[in-house]
């Protein structure tokens, strides 16, 4: 097959056959095609799109570039959950334990920070010891053993979507709707589980910032989910702002802490049930959602999902005592009080620019090869429609230096408008999509 034929067949906006999409994909797993050839074909997917079913076929290609996790020696429906990305999204260290003390097997593999989102991994490792690399037998065998682990995805999953991805990051090709929809399913179709929840963000800090395109995005999975046989819930909820107060790898492990010890409540907490009980329901522990929060609250009240995260921090090398003592997390050198310093109310925030400042602390990675600091990052006290006073506490940063405090502050209040006059608080969860329709809220 030839690629530059391939390349002039969907520049002039003709559907690829499943023959030729094989035939791509399998080259960037391979590497037999080179990049500048695959990076001309992801350009003319994103000018032109692809029908629903170069999408599925793209999909279930990349899904096949590589091994599909077996996880049939786990006993039970095992059920995954995605976000598409957000800032202070730390809601798998929430609802990973919960679910898993609601007695439903978690085998979750998750992903580092991209651009100005965070990734699951990398809070995890700011744990000191802990480790995210275990082989399928050791997975395997701790989610047996204690009911639940997150760990890095192995390098055999879906390689073709690690080629491709990261072309897509440097060719301004990342906000391509099949392209995402691929990128996502085919990792969680090929990471085993029986079952898929996915949380689509919606807003200024979203992949899709348009509720019409965050839709539109979770109905195409959900499609895909069908096609290839499995149950997939999309949830369609709010990053108009961080999710969570914290933004930083250590601060969000603080801050799940916090959630699962029942100190802190709010926006997180609400939508980890939310998206915890959907996972209770596909699992058919839950008849209704009602019934799977009020398990899930029910683990959290008796600390049985706190009692989970420990020991999968235990089973992972990590020190559990974190759950209880919060100082053994890494500390930054320098912390800052900021106040609001104006009267009015907090209003539009630009959360990419709010992730970015935290990205440029050093909590994300700028370059691929940049070393996160685990300890860096900021706590945001204010969220859209609260009142401000000159002396309201606005944001505490930790930081590495007093110069990148300084750096950050000017970011965040740039990032952050003011209102004179009051601001409506935006929704938490805005549909749920299934395979059954779409409900609005
Ligand atoms: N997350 C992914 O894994 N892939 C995308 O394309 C976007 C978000």
């Amino acid at each position: 097959m030839n690629m530059v034929a391939l390349i002039e067949k969907k520049k002039t906006g003709q559907a690829l056959t499943q023959e030729e999409i094989t035939f791509f994909v399998n080259g960037a797993a391979t590497g037999s095609i080179p990049d500048y050839q695959l990076a001309a074909m992801l350009m003319a997917i994103r000018l032109n799109g692809m029908t629903d079913e170069e999408t599925t076929q793209l999909t279930l290609a990349m899904r096949d570039s590589g091994d599909v996790a077996d996880l049939s020696a786990i006993p039970g429906i095992k059920v995954d959950k995605h976000s598409t990305g957000g800032v202070g999204d730390t809601t798998t260290l929430i609802l990973a334990p919960l679910v898993a003390a609601c007695g439903v097997p978690v085998a979750k593999m998750s992903g580092r920070g991209l651009g100005h989102t965070g990734g699951t991994l990398d809070k995890l490792e700011s744990i000191p010891g802990l480790s995210v690399e275990e082989d399928e037998a050791t997975f395997i065998r701790q989610v047996n053993d204690i009911g639940l682990a997150v760990i890095g995805q192995t390098g055999s999953l879906a390689p073709a979507d690690k080629t491709l991805y990261a072309l897509r990051d440097v060719t301004a090709t990342v906000d391509s709707l099949p392209l995402i929809a691929s990128s996502i399913m085919s990792k969680k179709l090929a990471s085993g589980a029986d079952g898929i929840v996915l949380d689509v963000k919606t807003g200024s800090g979203a992949i899709m910032h348009t509720l019409e395109g965050s839709m539109e995005l979770a109905k195409a999975m959900v499609a895909i989910g069908k096609l290839a046989g499995k149950p997939v819930t999309a949830v369609i909820t709010g990053m108009e702002q961080p999710l969570g107060t914290h933004v930083g790898n250590a601060l969000e492990v603080k801050d799940a802490i916090d959630v699962l010890s029942g100190r802190t409540k709010g926006a997180l907490l609400e939508v980890s049930l939310l998206l915890g009980s959907h996972m209770l329901k596909l699992a058919g522990k839950a008849a209704t959602l009602d019934e799977g929060k009020a398990m899930l609250q029910k683990a959290l009240d008796s600390g049985r999902g706190l009692e989970k995260l420990k020991a999968m921090i235990a089973a992972q090398g990590g020190d559990p005592n974190v759950c209880d003592d919060i100082s053994l997390l890494p500390q930054a050198k320098v912390i800052r009080q900021v106040t609001a310093g104006c009267t009015g109310y907090t209003a539009d925030m630009d959360t990419v620019a709010l992730g970015n400042a935290a990205q440029l602390m050093g909590a994300g990675r700028v370059l691929k090869t940049d070393i996160i600091d685990p300890a860096v990052g900021f706590v945001l006290h204010t969220r859209i429609g609260d009142k401000l006073t000159p002396d309201t506490p606005f944001v505490t940063l930790y930081a590495k230096s007093e110069e990148d405090a300084d750096k950050a502050e000017a970011a965040i209040r740039k990032a952050i408008a003011i209102s004179g006059t009051p601001v409506a608080v935006p929704p938490l969860v805005y549909a749920v999509v299934t395979a059954d329709g779409v409900e609005t809220f």
